[in-house]
């Protein structure tokens, strides 16, 4: 079995319920359900004897050690973390602890563990870290998208944490020899995501009538990738990645934020028009930038599409227009995750970056 970090967040539901297509190998899920984690989001999993959750901290040097005693897994998934630029601007502290102090944490319960296996049950282990391009900092618009071998720049309270937790795995590598493996991914979209980030905040706002805030000029690049599609990357990472390594992942779909929310806009007046008529592009509104704004992350996903295969199924086109359907197809999971917690963050953000 494996266990994995933060499986109740966007990602890690989209990796256990597609784990779960492909295999029956089971899986301890640790999560700390803060705010981002939600068990609707595997609640087809509920009475299903492969998923075991548990409810907790990855900094809970304890737990992991018991669980990793007790369970004896094969390898570790590290999704678990603080995601949101905008809250690490806002409050930055949960980020250190989290994605540094906890990373670091369960490292040092997965060495001793690991250091206690023996012959193929310690060289088939593996601790996957999942990280993102966010730590390589801010591209030009004609530089060449980042390879494994691109500085570290992060530039934000979020990407400077992430990268100082990637520093800590490549670190447990060189110094104790655990066979870890790192992914640098881009942005992704897809089901589950918590509508504090851009596509899914764009559908809920333009659904609710709600103004559709652009940060800045909204000329900002992104590089986007469907979910399903990073977690048959890591998948594949876990299963035939070289110990040591690092593996960048990307759709090779870079757009500007703007070309992105028309795109959103466009398929909300097919599916779901609004009832004046008018295309819902009428609620965008340009607001005050992000402090610290990146222009442009951009993956150069060569090195896993050679070394492994892999590379995304969906387009830009089929994934923006299944995630839209999707969030028109699960209202209650939407009007669910808006709870009071999240009221008061779109109030505090939202009030303070008006233009
Ligand atoms: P998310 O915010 O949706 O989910 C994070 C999950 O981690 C939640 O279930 C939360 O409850 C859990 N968690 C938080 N703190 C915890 C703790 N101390 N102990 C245990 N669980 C805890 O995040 P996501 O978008 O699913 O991202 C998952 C991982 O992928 C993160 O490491 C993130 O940095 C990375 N990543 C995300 C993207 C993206 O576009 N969303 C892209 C590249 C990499
Ligand atoms: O690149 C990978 C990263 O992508 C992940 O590591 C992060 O966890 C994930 O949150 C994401 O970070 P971004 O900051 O790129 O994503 P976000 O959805 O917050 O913003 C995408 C772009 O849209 C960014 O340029 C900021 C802009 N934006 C965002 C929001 C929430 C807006 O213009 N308006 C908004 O209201």
């Amino acid at each position: 079995m494996i266990l994995i970090t933060g499986g109740a967040g966007f990602i890690g539901a989209n990796f256990i319920l597609n784990w779960f297509d492909t295999t029956d190998e089971p899986v301890v899920n640790l999560d700390k359900l803060t705010y981002a984690g939600n068990l609707r989001n595997l609640a087809s999993l509920q009475d299903d004897p492969r998923h075991i959750f548990v409810h907790g901290d990855l900094g809970d040097t304890a737990l992991t050690t018991r669980l990793l005693t007790e369970y004896q897994p094969r390898g570790i998934i590290n999704f678990a973390a603080e995601s949101h630029v905008d809250r690490s601007i806002h409050s930055p502290e949960d980020f250190i602890q989290t994605n540094i102090v906890g990373t670091f944490r369960l490292l040092e319960s997965a060495r001793a563990y690991w250091h206690g296996l023996q012959g193929a049950a310690q060289s088939n282990f593996r601790f996957l870290h999942v990280s993102t391009d966010e730590v390589y900092g801010s591209l030009k618009l004609d530089d060449p998208a980042f390879t494994e071998q691109h500085r570290y720049e992060p530039n934000s309270p979020y990407s400077a944490s992430k990268a100082a937790s990637d520093h800590l795995v490549r670190a447990y590598h060189h110094t104790y020899g655990l066979p870890v493996l790192t992914t640098n991914c881009s942005n992704n979209y897809g089901p589950y995501q918590f509508p504090e980030k851009l596509i899914p905040l764009m559908i809920v706002n333009a659904l609710a009538g709600k103004s559709l805030p652009i940060y800045g000029d909204g000329r900002q690049v992104r590089d986007w990738l469907y979910v399903k599609d990073h977690c048959c990357a890591i998948q594949s990472v876990i299963q035939a990645g070289q110990p040591g390594e690092i593996y960048n992942i990307g759709g090779w779909n870079e757009k500007p934020n703007i070309d992105i929310v028309h795109t959103v806009c466009a398929l909300l007046d097919e599916l779901q028009p609004r009832i004046d008529g008018i295309s819902y592009s009428q609620q965008i509104r340009f607001v005050k930038d992000r402090p610290g704004h990146d222009q442009r992350y951009a993956i150069d996903a060569r090195k896993i599409e050679r070394e492994l295969g892999w590379k995304p199924a969906e387009t830009f086109e089929t994934g923006i227009r299944k995630t839209v359907q999707w969030y028109l197809d699960n209202q209650a999971w939407v009007s669910n995750v808006q709870n009071g917690n999240y009221r008061d963050w779109v109030h505090k953000q939202y009030e303070k970056v008006r233009a």
